[in-house]
């Protein structure tokens, strides 16, 4: 997948001198910010990305229709919880159209083919526990997705991992939310850790 990084005598990688960086940086302006230095494969990148997109929109409106939609005597602070969430991923959802956008793409916002397009499922709402444990689920699908996703870009594209890890930090804090509020409601963690 990546291409070999020369190295020098100690097996550092070979840093470019100011002269050929300030030449290089002149040719080819139409790439933006995708530089001779860039690894990975753009159009696959892209395409990775909208699918990332997908799944953080679809993220958005689960845990907004949840923070709306929750009722019973114990949802006040569970509806504050799912709204704060839906915060977070749509910066995620911003972030990774801007990443998209950085790339030479356009992001993908068609609400057609959405959830095929997105790794996380909407689900069907229900009642408190099905709600928080639908999130819980999405979460950890997230997180899988993301730690490969994260490994799969590596040192091909450094600012996308980075962008990546980022938003991984966060679904790893939203699934430990999802489950401290299981524990709270069930008394008992309801997945296997
Ligand atoms: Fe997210
Ligand atoms: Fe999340």
């Amino acid at each position: 997948m990546s291409k070999t990084t020369p190295t020098d005598a100690a097996g550092k990688p070979f840093l470019t001198d100011v002269k050929t960086l300030r030449e290089r940086a002149r040719q080819h302006l139409e790439t933006g910010n995708v530089t001779a230095t860039y690894k990975g494969n753009v159009s696959q990148a892209i395409e990775i990305l909208q699918s990332v997109l997908a799944t953080e929109i679809v993220c958005v409106l689960r845990y907004t229709m949840h923070a709306v939609a929750a009722t019973g005597i114990s949802s006040e602070g569970v509806k504050d919880e799912f709204a704060q969430h839906a915060k977070e991923e749509q910066g995620h959802m911003l972030a990774v159209a801007e990443r998209i956008n950085q790339l030479g793409g356009t992001p993908n916002f068609n609400p057609e083919g959405l959830v095929t397009r997105s790794a996380s499922q909407y689900g069907n709402g229900g009642n408190l526990i099905e709600m928080i444990r639908e999130n819980f689920i999405a979460e950890r699908i997230a997180i899988d997705h993301y730690r490969e996703l994260i490994r799969y870009f590596g040192d091909d594209d450094p600012a996308t991992r980075i962008m990546l890890e980022g938003i991984l930090v966060t679904e790893e804090e939203h699934a430990n939310d999802m489950h401290d509020l299981l524990v709270a409601h069930e008394g008992k963690p309801s997945l296997p850790r």
